[in-house]
């Protein structure tokens, strides 16, 4: 079975407050795009769960979020405590005859566009599909939460609210569809350091997730585009700031309606209503170093 995952976009990202089991609680507008890695899924008769990537220094073993997500997929089913098993438990699994999982990247690795979590949740729904049991969406991104905090929404996609963890989703209105060009800096951001920042952060600014919703519910554009905004932006260290705003101000300066880092970066977006000058933006920052998309949004 041929998958595809989809990147996702922050319109909006707000850190509420750490928690005690080290996490954070989150609330943040989440928006799925075109641009997706493609995965291909299909059985082998050696009892081994086998995964490859089309980039060399990705894990090919339980360390890549794909081989995570089948391996809960297959132990939800057998085992009383979730989120235990490893390979090897897998292969002495009466139900598993074999599996390989084939990944064509497209989507930038470290760059807070949830790919490693989006291909898990690829997996997910590709295992859902070719397996006997059916398992409804819910169940399937309770799994997904085993693997990582981005999964839940990335099973769902479309435009969603996700609070708690990452893994409380409440679908909202879709994004009236537009044009995103994303850039991807040169360097790239470890997440659990950001987090671990962002607690003694004094942040300048929140995002007005509600009047994003707000202007979600009113099919308004303009008024998301506004008031994207993520709080990752004041914890970063000054020179990566600084890269992450000079795109910003390109996306502006060529007619974004909005522009705003996604995750905990360092790619930063902007949203066009108008295809020309979404590719006028695409050109200058071709210029400008990293990698550069254009995509739409789903
Ligand atoms: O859940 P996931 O494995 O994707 O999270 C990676 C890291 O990001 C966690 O180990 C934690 O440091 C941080 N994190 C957090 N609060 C969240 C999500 C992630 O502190 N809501």
């Amino acid at each position: 079975m041929e998958v595809l995952a989809r990147a996702k976009l922050n319109l909006t990202l707000d850190v509420l407050d750490r928690r005690p089991d080290g996490y954070h609680n989150m609330r943040m507008i989440m928006q799925s795009v075109e641009l997706a890695d493609v995965l291909s899924l299909s059985y082998n008769d050696t009892g081994e769960l086998r995964v490859c990537t089309s980039l060399h220094f990705l894990p090919n073993n339980e360390k890549n979020l794909a081989a995570q997500a089948a391996l809960r997929w297959y132990e939800s089913d057998t085992v009383q405590e979730p989120g235990r098993w490893d390979i090897e438990d897998l292969k002495s699994s009466p139900g598993f005859g074999g599996l390989d999982i084939s990944i064509e990247k497209h989507i930038p690795v470290c760059a807070g566009l949830g790919g490693g979590s989006s291909d898990a949740a690829a997996v997910l729904r590709a295992l859902n599909q070719m397996e006997d049991r059916y398992h409804d969406p819910d169940t399937v991104a309770g799994i997904g939460a085993l693997v990582g905090s981005d999964v839940p929404y990335c099973v769902i996609g479309g435009t969603a609210l996700a609070e708690g963890r990452g893994e409380v989703l409440t679908p909202l209105p879709p994004l009236p569809k537009c044009w995103v060009v994303l850039c991807k800096p040169e360097f790239s951001i470890s997440t659990p350091a950001l987090f671990n920042k962002i607690d003694s952060v004094r942040l300048r600014c929140r995002p007005d997730t509600q009047g994003a919703i707000a202007a979600l519910e009113a099919g308004d554009l303009t008024g998301v585009a506004r008031r994207m905004y993520n709080v990752f932006e004041d914890a970063l260290p000054d020179r990566q700031r600084a890269r992450v705003n000079d795109i910003k101000n390109v996306l502006i300066q060529s007619g974004a309606l909005g522009a705003s880092m996604s995750g905990t970066g360092p790619t930063a977006f902007g949203l066009f209503d108008d295809e020309e000058r979404a590719r006028e933006a695409q050109a200058r920052l071709a210029d400008f170093g990293g990698e550069v998309f254009l995509t739409r949004t789903v």
